[in-house]
């Protein structure tokens, strides 16, 4: 049977308790580019984003402001909207946790699960680390009771509550791990993980009695569900669970949760073990990404160094933005963020190498021949081996982000894109520009450069959407939104006669030492 050419990826959905800084963005720049790059690839591709709304965070927060958790909410979620627009983040929909419809499956887990015999009642007494909304027992516990996690101090807590029992799934999760090596990556939090189980998984608190934001346990409602048990649940939620078994048969089980390292606990322990539970399918991959820290240090509100997006996509848009954290950082590595090194990068790769060559090339063809891509006749090795490194291009590309290496990708595009640049140089335009005799071969060096220019337009969409297409435009091409990478899979696909679309540049260059002195204010 033919594979399936479905993707459902997912990222973490997001607490609204707080502004999203630019780690949030990173992680949902990551997931958008992975989802752009599948729909290129030709899957018909579902991505997710959202937020988790319930829990004891969330009450205290509202409380201090007097207004309902609802309202508090609502109001920081469509913040979360805007943001991801302004990104152009190409979710399929946007989940909330105080949806109708994530009520419901909630419910129906949490009473399978119970019907199983996996859910009993009985008095959890222990510590709670309320900012990351999770249990822990004695022996984790950082110094002066802290949370291992954040780092922050945790309460203590003594109320009724419903416990799953993780610990009966131990060797059936273990079991699984070892059938499906590629579930946990990269291979180090696999690790991580199998050290964490093997240490013996204690049945989990998965209600709380002490407040009452959240969905109710709906055999005892003076119960909430514990927010993380709701919280996973969304990806099921939205794949279309109860609701939409046609979505649902097409995309669950979810092909890849990407996810912050410090959360891979819940999505590769818990959530499976819920799923196992249930007799659900488990998703196939949980990848684990690393942190984004700002000029060294972890990003920290009491350290006054939270980096906020908006007035850096505001002053340099989304695309700069975007293609500095997918370059800069090593996807499953923590990667720094300098206002310096995001200028230089700016500068250096998008002005100077691409938007150099996009400006030169259709400069040339509006001068010396009027706007109009003729189609190439004489033909220099040097031309076979530009187009031979666009074909190897391509296919390295498709490899790599398959392989989630996104930055050796934009290594890979990078490397095309200073080919070009020298096989201007090598082939000299302008002086067969003044040569009767050379008509034949400028024509076709400036249709090369532009077959170059619509391959790497296409390589560069996944994480330059807006400029790519704007790119694509100028190139004198149309319906972007329809291109799949197959069209640019073989040389010579750029269709001669092409009147080119000339606009403005594009790619913008900055004053390095204006921009630091300025500091458009990015902290907050
Ligand atoms: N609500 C939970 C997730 C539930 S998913 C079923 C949560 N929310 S969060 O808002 O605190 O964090 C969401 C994601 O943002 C996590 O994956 C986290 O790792 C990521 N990041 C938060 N700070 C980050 C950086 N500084 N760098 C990179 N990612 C960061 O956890």
């Amino acid at each position: 049977m033919a594979e399936k050419k479905t993707f459902y990826i997912t990222t973490p959905i997001y607490y609204p308790s707080a502004k999203l800084h630019i780690g949030h963005t990173y992680c949902t720049s990551v997931a958008d580019t992975i989802a752009r790059f599948k729909r290129l690839a030709g899957y018909d591709v579902r991505f997710l984003t959202g937020s988790d709304e319930h829990g004891q965070k969330i009450q205290r927060a509202a409380e201090k402001e007097g207004i309902t958790p609802y309202e508090y909410v609502t109001r920081i979620v469509n913040g979360f909207k805007d943001l991801w627009k302004h990104l152009d983040i190409s979710n399929d929909d946007f989940i909330r946790t105080t949806d109708k419809r994530h009520e419901k499956v909630v419910q129906e887990l949490f009473q399978k699960a119970y019907d199983k015999g996996d859910i009993y009642k009985a008095e959890y007494e222990g510590w709670y680390c309320t900012p990351c909304e999770s249990f822990w027992t004695e022996q984790k516990l950082g110094e002066n009771h802290t949370c291992p996690d954040c780092g922050r101090p945790v309460e203590r807590v003594k109320e009724e509550s419903y416990f799953f029992k993780l610990g009966k799934y131990t060797d059936q999760w273990l079991k699984f791990i070892e059938e499906n090596p590629d579930f946990i990556q990269p291979e180090s939090r696999r690790n991580e993980m199998i050290q964490f189980v093997k240490q013996g998984l204690e049945d989990l608190a998965v209600s709380r009695t002490s407040f009452d934001w959240g969905i109710k346990v709906p055999f005892d409602p003076k119960h909430v569900v514990y927010v993380w048990f709701d919280a996973l649940a969304n990806y099921l939620t939205a794949a279309g669970y109860l609701e939409d078994p046609e979505n649902f048969d097409k995309f669950w089980p979810a092909s890849l949760h990407l996810v912050g390292k410090e959360i891979v606990r819940f999505h590769t322990i818990i959530w499976p073990i819920m799923l196992m539970s249930c007799g659900l399918p488990l998703p196939k991959k949980v990848f684990g990404h690393g942190w984004l820290i700002v000029d060294g240090t972890k990003m920290s509100k009491s350290l006054g160094n939270v980096v906020d997006p908006v007035p850096l996509i505001e002053r340099y848009g989304a695309d700069a933005l975007r293609y500095y954290l997918l370059k800069e950082v090593r996807l499953g590595q923590d990667g720094n963020f300098s206002l310096p090194t995001f200028i230089n990068r700016i500068n250096a790769d998008l002005a100077n190498d691409l938007g150099n060559l996009l400006q030169r090339t259709l400069a040339m063809v509006e001068k010396y021949e009027e706007g109009v891509v003729a189609g190439p006749t004489d033909k220099e090795a040097v031309d076979d081996e530009l187009a031979a490194l666009a074909v190897e291009t391509v296919r390295k590309f498709e490899a790599e982000m398959d392989d989630m290496k996104i930055d050796d990708a934009l290594n890979d595009i990078w490397g095309l894109i200073r080919r070009s640049n020298k096989y201007i140089d090598e082939t000299v335009p302008w002086v067969l520009a003044k040569d009767a005799d050379c008509v034949g071969r400028l024509r076709t060096v400036l249709y090369n450069l532009m077959e170059s220019l619509r391959i790497i337009s296409v390589l560069v969409s996944p994480v330059i959407p807006a400029s790519a297409e704007n790119m694509w435009t100028q190139l004198g091409l149309k319906n972007f939104k329809e291109v799949k990478l197959s069209d640019v899979a073989v040389w010579g696909g750029y269709p001669v006669g092409t009147h080119i679309d000339k606009g403005e540049d594009l790619l913008q260059r900055y004053d390095l030492a204006e921009e630091v002195a300025e500091a458009p204010k990015v902290t907050e």
